[in-house]
């Protein structure tokens, strides 16, 4: 494993072992004795969008393992100066920069920017505009497991906005990989024709009748120019105590906005709890992705 780029492009005996290490992370945490190979090595961040648990909990991981973090602001580099992404990061990596992370609104800039490199500095796409969240798809499936055992043909229900959600996309990716059952309940305007491979409904309350996991978006507004009909759509898709299976696992990658596409009474309640326990065991898979990444093979 050189890069953490997409889900498609990692194996599934990778997917297996990134679980299996940040299983043992979690261990050793709770333990209080974490043995690091990565220890000293050195992680640029680079994000040029907005992040609060992707970002906090890469940094909490490189905390963990001894990693020295190395902040890089667009804005005050020399990108500014019109230095391309690929000579900046040929550059950090000359400097002594062991990887880097990238989170970056235009979805190809990352896969661009890893196809040219020279070096073989590690890579890792902590979101790409609509396209791909990985790590994020690895905590969830890291979540499902710990409370599911297993995905194999269980019910996941994702929710909202699936068109320009990169957090659905690598769910999907992934969830598929080991037979789960993925049903998509959204209206026409947050489907994405080019998905295959999982059940598409407009029928909220009967999707979530045998769901095992129901899995809600934000609205990705940021990324939407048109005007979107949010009473309607809060009538027809807000997942809230009415609809909810209450023996299923009420999941969120964050951040939520209230009372839109989930209640607030759910988020405060019992199921809610399950949110943020997937952005802890986010930091246990990410301690997992720089083991394998900055560690080398061994
Ligand atoms: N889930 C997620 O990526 O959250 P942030 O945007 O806060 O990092």
């Amino acid at each position: 494993m050189k890069n953490l780029i997409d889900i498609k492009s990692l194996k599934t005996v990778e997917i297996e072992k990134i679980i299996t290490i940040a299983q043992k992370f979690e261990h050793a945490l709770e333990s209080g004795v974490v043995e690091s190979r990565v220890r000293g090595k050195n992680l640029a961040f680079l994000f040029n969008e907005t992040s609060t648990r992707t970002r906090f909990s890469f940094e909490m991981a490189c905390h963990n393992l001894g990693v020295r973090i190395f902040n890089f602001h667009a804005g005050s580099s020399s990108l500014e100066k019109g230095e391309t992404l690929v000579d900046t990061v040929e550059n950090l990596w000359a400097i002594g920069i062991n990887g880097v992370i990238l989170r970056h609104r235009d979805p190809d800039i990352i896969i661009n920017t890893e196809r040219d490199l020279k070096t073989k500095i590690p890579f890792i796409n902590a979101g790409n505009g609509s396209m791909a969240h990985p790590t994020q798809a690895l905590l969830d499936y890291y979540t499902m497991k710990k409370h599911l055992g297993t995905v194999e043909g269980k019910n996941i229900v994702i929710i909202g906005d699936i068109l320009h959600s990169r957090v659905a996309k690598s769910n999907i990716e992934l969830l598929s990989r080991f037979d789960a059952n993925i049903i998509c309940c959204a209206p026409e305007y947050f489907r994405d024709s080019k998905i295959k491979g999982v059940i598409w409904s407009d029928n909220l309350k009967e999707c979530l009748k045998n769901a095992d996991v129901t899995m809600c978006l934000r609205i990705q507004e940021e990324r939407i120019e048109e005007n979107i009909p949010f009473e309607k759509y809060i009538k027809s898709f807000q997942v809230n105590e009415s609809n909810i299976n209450k023996k299923s696992l009420l999941m969120h990658p964050g951040p939520t906005n209230r009372d839109i596409e989930v209640s607030s009474k759910l988020l405060d309640g019992e199921q809610g709890q399950t949110i943020l326990e997937q952005a802890k065991n986010g930091v246990f898979v990410r301690m997992a992705v720089l083991d394998l990444l900055l560690g080398g093979t061994k």
